[in-house]
């Protein structure tokens, strides 16, 4: 899978993509990652790349020709016949979340533009930009970091870059959170490992395990207990446990209105 990057700071990303799973995954061939820097793409002498807002305000706007420029070049550069979804970083985008995730993993290429200042110019926006996304309800400095946030949730999705078994059952992945970890030594500073991950019975360990999932989205994430319900992602026996916790699917309709 190859990410191309239009940013006014390539330099960003060089010590997240320099470490770890994305280092190992780029060193496979299983994903590549191209930055692009859009001022090479300002064509004037001070190569600016950006310019005071029109009808006054605070900041500054990124200009409509050199990102667009860029983007196209960037776009022709492997003369693809079907061109790659153009992904604009931003505060004002959709919520990013894991099944967009998923459905990013399955393209071929991404192009993601990381917006700068007070962002870009709305023409650029409207005829080049395919998907707006936000990785939050907060405004960063950039969209670096936000972009460098969907790679590592997108390229962790394809095949070979971590362990399959790891995605089982982690959260989001099927609406739950996850179950919690323990590790040696059973007795640590006087707190014990739960009995039964030590009791050798696979059966109870997952009826465990997944009695945990549905107890911490309970406590912590209530809000994504009706996703679930309505696809079918809740047995009996689970609706069972989140009535004694006091959750009601009925509740859960109630709240999607
Ligand atoms: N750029 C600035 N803030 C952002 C956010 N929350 N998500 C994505 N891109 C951004």
């Amino acid at each position: 899978m190859r990410f191309d990057l239009l940013t006014l700071f390539p330099g960003m990303f060089t010590g997240p993509l320099s470490e770890s799973i994305l280092k190992r995954a780029q060193q496979a061939g299983l994903i590549s990652v191209h930055l692009h820097n859009i001022r090479d793409w300002a064509i004037d002498r001070h190569r600016t790349a950006d310019d005071a807002p029109y009808g006054g305000g605070a900041g500054m706007v990124m200009k409509a020709a050199p990102l667009a420029a860029a983007i196209r070049a960037v776009i022709d550069q492997d003369r693809d016949p079907e061109p790659p979804p153009v992904i604009l970083l931003s505060p004002a985008g959709e919520l990013f979340h894991h099944a967009i995730a998923q459905e990013l993993a399955a393209s071929p290429r991404l192009l993601l533009v990381c917006a700068h200042y007070e962002g870009l110019d709305e023409r650029v926006r409207e005829q080049l930009i395919t998907r707006e996304l936000s990785i939050g309800d907060y405004v960063l400095t950039g969209g670096e970091l936000a972009a460098m946030v969907l790679i590592d949730a997108i390229a962790r999705l394809r095949p070979g870059v971590i362990d399959a078994e790891s995605i089982g059952e982690e959260s989001h992945r099927d609406g739950l959170l996850e179950y919690p970890h323990y590790t040696r030594p059973a007795l640590w500073e006087g707190h014990p490992v739960p009995p039964v991950l030590l009791s050798g019975h696979h059966g109870e360990v997952a009826r465990w395990r997944r009695q945990e999932r549905l107890r911490r989205t309970f406590a912590r994430r209530p809000d994504l207990l009706p996703k679930a319900y309505a696809a079918g992602q809740l047995s009996s026996d689970d609706l069972r446990l989140l009535a004694e916790l006091g959750w009601r699917p009925e509740q859960a309709m109630d709240q999607r209105i």
